[in-house]
């Protein structure tokens, strides 16, 4: 396993980055907002995207993985990692790596919503639009992307690669 092509360049995501958070403080101004990172994918996104908020943020962390009946993911979702603060009535904004298949998220926002939040959005650096079992778009999307493996910036393969600046597809092969 190595790194292949390079998709998006370091450039590419902190004006994208940077973007996006404009779109949120326009829209939460200097209101409190809780923020959830979903591990561990998001942490590189999240701290570049969290510097740049101008609303009061708070920072939260979930951890969240997908059933496996044998190597045959069946979509459902267990938590790892649940909240440690009572969300009911605040506004919540969910930072994500990836959307993919859309099973976390949509199954992790419906789980949410059951906590009467005042309102929820979801801030995805990426999306997969081609793999998706279920619809869910996000709020937010950063880079539309064909489907292909990436890794870099805080995604990883086989729990490498996480440490790249950039994003690049992963190239797979025999060793
Ligand atoms: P899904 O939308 O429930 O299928 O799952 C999204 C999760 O799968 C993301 O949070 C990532 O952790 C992981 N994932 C999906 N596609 C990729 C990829 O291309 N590289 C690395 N992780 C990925
Ligand atoms: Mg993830």
């Amino acid at each position: 396993m190595k790194i292949g092509k390079k998709m998006i360049t370091e450039e590419q995501i902190e004006k994208r980055v940077t973007e996006l958070a404009e779109e949120l403080n326009n829209y939460y101004g200097d209101r409190e907002v809780i923020v959830i990172g979903i591990l561990k994918g998001c942490f590189v996104f999240m701290a570049d995207l969290v510097k740049r908020l101008t609303c009061d943020a708070r920072v939260y962390f979930m951890e969240i993985s997908s059933y496996k009946l044998g190597t045959v993911s069946c979509g459902k979702i267990t938590i790892k990692k649940d909240l440690d603060v009572d969300i009911e009535g605040k506004d919540v904004l969910i930072a994500e790596d990836i959307i993919d298949s859309g099973n976390t998220l949509s199954q992790l926002t419906e789980l949410l919503k059951k906590r009467n939040p005042k309102s929820i959005r979801v801030c995805a650096l990426l999306s997969k639009p081609a793999r998706r079992e279920v619809e869910f778009e996000a709020d937010y999307t950063g880079f539309e992307i064909e489907d292909k493996f990436i890794i870099g910036y805080g995604l990883d393969c086989g729990e490498r690669f996480r440490q790249l600046p950039y994003i690049a597809e992963v190239e797979i092969y025999d060793e």
